[in-house]
Formats: structure tokens, C-alpha cells, sequence
């Protein structure tokens, strides 16, 4: 085995050995986790928007449509740009420098977009509702990037896509570094401790927010600056996992 893949293998195992902080890795399981879990803390005031809004088909399960912005990434081609931040090679994020789209147009990007669907949806019930967006799909793309922001790989380098050109080891099989956050690892932990049963992953962490980390819900909740949505802090805590932890011992490409 080369040094280069050995490296890499050793970077992994220390990775898994390591207990996940809160929310991490979003495949479908990652997201649909995410939006269960959200559903369940709303205010009843929001839930029930949530309620009116939910098509038909996602019978009032808003897990079971977190994954629809990725389902219209090809139909929506503008939206793609909207599932990630690129930083220069650094660990830091700022708003003005990364969030743009490949042809640097401003605002194109996670943060830009949570900005962007916060603001349709809370014109909700007010007269500018109904005449210019589909608070629908507004929802539908909201709580799909809420959970990609917090991918650390979402707020990835753009020299390595987000580690998506970075090919590892998760245990036998190679996968590109993206997706091993995106959807190996929560699978992985789904099948070892929960019995491949995502409602048994769901209730674990729900009951942490109870218990383990309850003295942090309040700042989840609140945000600086009396704004609604502060994606420029979980994009400056994601680029920061990701190289305290995602990066961290994947030191070169093997092809
Ligand atoms: C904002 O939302 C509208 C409606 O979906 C979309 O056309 C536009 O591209 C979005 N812009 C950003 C930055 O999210
Ligand atoms: C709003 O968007 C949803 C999801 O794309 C779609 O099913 C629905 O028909 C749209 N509503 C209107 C009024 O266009
Ligand atoms: C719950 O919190 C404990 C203590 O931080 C941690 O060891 C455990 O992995 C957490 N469980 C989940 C499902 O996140
Ligand atoms: C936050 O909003 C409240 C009420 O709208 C206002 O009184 C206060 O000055 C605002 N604070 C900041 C930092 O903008
Ligand atoms: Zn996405």
C-alpha cells in the first residue's frame, strides 16, 4: 500500500474513532434527520405554516422533502450553485470574498440563499405573499441548505471542490472525501449503533438536545443583530470543522 493511501486510511479510522458533535453529513438520511428533528421544535405558529405549505405528497412530514432542492438541481441549474460556499484555500469565511457563483455574481451561494428564502417566507400572509414566489418551494429549498450549511464540507476550499476531488478510503470501499461526510459516515453510524433504524438515530439526538447540550439550544435558536437567519456564523463555524476535522491528515491527492 502506498504512503499516500495509508496516510489516508489512517486520517479515517482516527476520524471514526472521534464521537460526532452535534449534526454532521447530509445524504438524504442527513437531511431528512435534520428536518424531523426541526419539524418537531417549531413554534406553533410556524408549524402550522410549515403545515399549509408542505405539498400534498410530503403528507405533512417535512423529513420526507428535504432532499427535493437536490432532486431540482438539474432542472433548477441556477440553483446549484446554491448548496455551497468555496473559500481560497483558507480556513476563515467571509461573506463578501466566497459568496458568489462561478461567474462571481454576488450572493450566489448557501448563505445567500438562506438569506434569500428567509426573506420570501416572511412575507408570508402579507400582501407581497402569493404575488411572487412560491413560498412552497421557497420552504422546500430553505430547509434543504440550512442543512447543507452545516456540512463542514459545504464550506469546503474551492482548489479541491469542497473535498469532492480528494479520493479516500471508508473502510474498503474508495469514495471522494464529499461524500464520506455527505452520507458514508451517518449511514455508518446509523448501521453500528441504531440498528440501520434513523428514527433510533433521530431520538438519540433529540434527546441530547434535551439533556447533553441543552445549555446551547438558546443560542441555536437566537441570532445576532436581530436578524432571522445568521448563515454567515454557521458558514465561519463549517469551513472551520472542516479543516479542524474533515481536512485535518488528507494531505495529498493519490489518483
Ligand atoms: C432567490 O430565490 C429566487 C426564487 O427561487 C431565485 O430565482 C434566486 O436565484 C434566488 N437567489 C439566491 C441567491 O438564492
Ligand atoms: C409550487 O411549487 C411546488 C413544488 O415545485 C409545486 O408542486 C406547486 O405546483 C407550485 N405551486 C404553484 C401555485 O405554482
Ligand atoms: C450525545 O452526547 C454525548 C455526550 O456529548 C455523545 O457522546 C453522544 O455521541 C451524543 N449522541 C448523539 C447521537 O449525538
Ligand atoms: C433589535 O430590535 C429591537 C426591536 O425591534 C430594537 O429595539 C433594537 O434596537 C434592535 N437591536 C439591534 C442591535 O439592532
Ligand atoms: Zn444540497
Amino acid at each position: 500500500m502506498g504512503e499516500c493511501r495509508m496516510q489516508k486510511m489512517l486520517a479515517f479510522l482516527s476520524l471514526m474513532l472521534v464521537t460526532l458533535p452535534p449534526i454532521y453529513g447530509w445524504g438524504t438520511d442527513g437531511h431528512s434527520i435534520i428536518c424531523k428533528i426541526a419539524q418537531t421544535r417549531l413554534s406553533e405558529e410556524a408549524a402550522d405554516a410549515v403545515k399549509q405549505l408542505l405539498p400534498k405528497w410530503a403528507e405533512d412530514d417535512l423529513g420526507s422533502v428535504c432532499s427535493w432542492a437536490d432532486q431540482v438541481k438539474f432542472r433548477y441549474r441556477w440553483s446549484s450553485p446554491l448548496h455551497f460556499i468555496n473559500t481560497p484555500e483558507t480556513c476563515s469565511y467571509q461573506y463578501k470574498r466566497d459568496c458568489k457563483d462561478e461567474d462571481g455574481e454576488a450572493g450566489r451561494c448557501v448563505a445567500g440563499a438562506i438569506n434569500n428564502y428567509t426573506s420570501q417566507l416572511l412575507t408570508y400572509n402579507s400582501a407581497a405573499d402569493k404575488a411572487e414566489y412560491n413560498l412552497t418551494e421557497s420552504l422546500l429549498f430553505l430547509v434543504h441548505f440550512m442543512g447543507d450549511i452545516h456540512q463542514p464540507l459545504h464550506v469546503g476550499f474551492a482548489s479541491d471542490k469542497g473535498g469532492n476531488t480528494i479520493d479516500v478510503h471508508w473502510y474498503k470501499t474508495k469514495q471522494v472525501l464529499h461524500h464520506v461526510w455527505d452520507t458514508n459516515i451517518i449511514e455508518t453510524a446509523e448501521e453500528r449503533f441504531y440498528n440501520s433504524n434513523v428514527d433510533g438515530m433521530v431520538d438519540a439526538i433529540q434527546q441530547n438536545i434535551t439533556n447533553e447540550w441543552a445549555d446551547q439550544v438558546k443560542r441555536w435558536e437566537t441570532c445576532s443583530l436581530n436578524k432571522t437567519a445568521c448563515p454567515d456564523i454557521y458558514a465561519s463555524e463549517g469551513i472551520k470543522a472542516a479543516c479542524d476535522w474533515a481536512y485535518k491528515g488528507v494531505k495529498e491527492v493519490c489518483t
